[in-house]
Formats: structure tokens, C-alpha cells, sequence
């Protein structure tokens, strides 16, 4: 356990020294608009311009965000010197081959989750930049979302003690036609709203030893997807973590929880974002620890909300690994372990069994696609 206190610890992310390296956007669509923009605007990031297939797209961004440049073509993005770090915010199938693209005109990578649609796809995304000597991180972004760097800090600071229990349950109603591509896919919760779940919980705690899923629909739902999972990961240690998600929940006793018990505090709060999607409110954290006031309960502020700003932490890790020579904290190899537990949910789900990380690999083609 640290000497800080733990009512005051500092949650915000941290900045690199150059907050003037040229950013260019691929793709202008809702995230860009409502979070990536936003949050770079608030932090004095300096983005030069954005491309998106749909011209008026981009224009229309450009405009809104006051944006120098609005390029016809990746190309052209490429072409500009001035040009660091590509940030891409389209679909996942199409995330690689704009990769390959940007990593052979030497520019430092910020993808979108999921990184990609299949596992092997993911595993050649990263060595494409790797061989490049490119620096690759995944907007992980949740790990910067105040509740849970909060939470982070508690855990590693000691003052929960050693971790036996967490949970993450989230139990909204999703308005899917924001992403009808997305509603229109095989491989829906896990794949595009879970992961945050598990790349946080991954973060908080390490990586558990095996998973089981299972995954179902609300009564009247139409996709060939899932929309309601309930997860439990096991450790070595004895440690047991529950994701519990529905997306349907039709009545108005809607909550998005979290809680993590260890054997000298218990952590717990929700996650404003999903109280009111992107809008969203700060989250909220009570605590107590045997190690602070006899475990008398407090409740750290927490000022800072998912949507925008948690954005600003992926970009700024990534600006500060090119600045350090270091590896963003949601690199592309990191980011594989969480890709490896989103297939093992896939997997767990069409067999009705716990699957283990380690059955996840790249030469196994069953791994990307069910
Ligand atoms: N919290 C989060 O991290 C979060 C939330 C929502 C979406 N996302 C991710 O962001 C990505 C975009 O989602 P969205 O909701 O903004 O979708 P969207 O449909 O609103 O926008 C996608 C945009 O990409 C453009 N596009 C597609 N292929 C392109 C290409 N090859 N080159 C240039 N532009 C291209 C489209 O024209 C569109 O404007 C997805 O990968 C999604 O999973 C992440």
C-alpha cells in the first residue's frame, strides 16, 4: 500500500510533452464526431485533417471541428508531411488494409476496437506495424474512463488487497440503429461492447486462466448476433470476475455497475456512459479499505466522463510511447490478449464449454470466424 491518499488520487491521464504532433483522421463517422474531436479539441491536440470515403462526411467534420485539411483520399492524408499518427475509426474489416497503407509511409497507428474481425487478422495487423517500426495502439479507451483508472489505482496502490471478486453488469437499452452495421453482424456484444468490459478488467486485474460464455437475445431482437452475455473468467489465484451485459432491457430498472472485492476493501460505482449513451454523466465510486479510516466508506470525485474525455488517454499514451520510445499502454500486442478472450467468449459459445486463452491462436482459422 502506498502513502497517498486515496481520496484524492489523480486519475487523469498523462500528457506528452509535445502536444503539437500532426494528427490525421480516417473516417468521419459518429465516434470521430462525438468523441475522438471533442476530446482532442478540449486537450489542444493539433489534428490537421480527416479523409472518409463519403466526401461530405468529412467535410462536414472538417467544418464542424474547424479542421485545416479535408483530403480526397488516404493518399493524400498520407502524403502530408505534417502527418505523425493516423487515427482510423472505420469498420473492423476494413481497419487492416488501411494499416498496411499508413504503416508503409512510416506514420504511428491508432485503430479502433475491435482491432479486427478475425483473430489472424489481428495478429498480421500487429506485425504489419511492428515491420514497419511503427508504433500501433487499440482505443481502449474505457482503461481511461475515470471510474475505472480510479479503480486501478486503488487496486495497484493496495488498497483493496489481493483481488478475489470483480464484476462488471450492465443491464440498458440499446438503440442499435446508431450502428445498423454492427446489429447486422454475427459476432455483436462481445465483439463490439464487452471488449471494453474485458480490456478494463484485463487492466485491473491480469489475464484470467479460462473463460465461459453465454450468449442469447431479448425476446423480439432480429440479429443473427448476441445481445445478452453473461461471462465468468477464472484465475490460478482463485480470483473469479463476472461480466453480466443485456442490451434489452426493456423496463426502466436499467444499471451499469461495477465492484471489485479484495481481501482488504471492496470497490464499487457505476459507469456513468451507459446511464445515458454518448451523453453519458461522471461515474461513481464509494470505497472502503481496511487500510484507510478503520474502512470507512468514501466516495472520490470523479469530474471526467467516458464520452469525450477517456478518449484523450489511447491518443496521449500513443504520443508519449513515439516521444519515449516505449510501447503505448494499449499497444497492439496487448491488445491480442483481449482479442484472445473475446474469441474464447465466441468459442465458449458455440461449444457450451470454458475455453482457455491459449486455444485462441493465429493458425487457427476456427479462432477468427465461428
Ligand atoms: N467507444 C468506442 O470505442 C467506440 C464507439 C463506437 C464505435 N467505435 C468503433 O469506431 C469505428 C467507427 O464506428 P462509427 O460508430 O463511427 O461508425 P460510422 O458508421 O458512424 O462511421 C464510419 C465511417 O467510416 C467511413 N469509412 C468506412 N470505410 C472507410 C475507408 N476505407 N476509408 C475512409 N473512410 C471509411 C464511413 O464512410 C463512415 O463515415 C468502428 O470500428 C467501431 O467499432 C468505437
Amino acid at each position: 500500500m502506498d502513502n497517498a491518499d486515496p481520496r484524492t488520487l489523480d486519475y487523469q491521464p498523462t500528457l506528452p510533452e509535445n502536444l503539437g504532433r500532426g494528427i490525421g483522421i480516417v473516417g468521419a463517422g459518429g465516434i470521430v464526431e462525438y468523441a475522438h474531436l471533442p476530446a482532442y479539441r478540449n486537450a489542444g491536440l493539433r489534428v490537421i485533417g480527416i479523409t472518409d470515403v463519403d466526401a461530405a462526411k468529412a467535410t462536414r467534420v472538417a467544418a464542424a471541428f474547424g479542421l485545416p485539411q479535408v483530403y480526397p483520399d488516404l493518399d493524400a492524408l498520407l502524403a502530408d508531411p505534417e502527418i505523425a499518427v493516423v487515427d482510423i475509426a472505420v469498420y473492423p474489416h476494413a481497419q487492416l488494409a488501411v494499416v498496411e497503407r499508413a504503416a508503409a509511409a512510416s506514420k504511428h497507428l491508432l485503430c479502433q476496437k475491435p482491432l479486427a474481425d478475425t483473430y489472424p487478422r489481428a495478429v498480421q495487423t500487429v506485425e504489419v506495424a511492428a515491420a514497419a517500426d511503427v508504433r500501433l495502439a487499440v482505443n481502449q479507451q474505457m482503461r481511461w474512463d475515470a471510474g475505472i483508472r480510479y479503480l486501478k489505482l486503488l487496486v495497484a496502490g493496495g488498497w483493496l488487497g489481493e483481488p478475489t471478486y470483480a464484476s462488471i453488469q450492465v443491464h440498458t437499452l440499446t438503440d442499435w440503429s446508431l450502428w445498423p452495421w454492427i446489429y447486422a453482424n454475427n459476432q455483436l456484444e462481445v465483439m463490439f461492447h464487452s471488449i471494453h468490459y474485458i480490456d478494463s478488467l484485463r487492466f485491473l486485474l491480469g489475464d484470467p486462466a479460462r473463460i465461459f460464455t453465454s450468449g442469447s437475445l431479448s425476446p423480439g431482437e432480429t440479429t443473427p448476433g448476441e445481445t445478452r452475455t453473461l461471462s465468468i473468467w477464472e484465475y490460478a489465484s482463485g480470483l473469479r470476475v463476472l461480466i453480466d451485459v443485456c442490451h434489452g432491457t426493456w423496463h426502466d430498472d436499467r444499471y451499469a455497475t461495477f465492484r471489485v472485492e479484495g481481501s482488504a476493501g471492496v470497490a464499487k460505482g457505476t459507469i456513468g456512459l451507459m446511464y445515458d449513451y454518448p451523453r453519458g454523466r461522471p461515474d461513481t465510486l464509494e470505497v472502503s479499505s481496511q487500510s484507510f479510516a478503520n474502512g470507512a466508506w468514501f466516495s472520490p470525485l470523479l469530474e471526467t466522463r467516458w464520452i469525450p474525455d477517456a478518449f484523450l488517454g489511447p491518443m496521449a499514451s500513443l504520443m508519449r510511447a513515439i516521444e519515449r520510445g516505449e510501447e503505448p499502454e494499449t499497444s497492439g500486442q496487448d491488445n491480442l490478449r483481449t482479442l484472445q478472450i473475446v474469441f474464447a467468449a465466441y468459442r465458449s459459445m458455440a461449444e457450451g464449454r470454458a475455453v482457455g486463452l491459449d486455444e485462441i491462436v493465429a493458425d487457427s482459422v476456427s479462432a477468427g470466424r465461428r
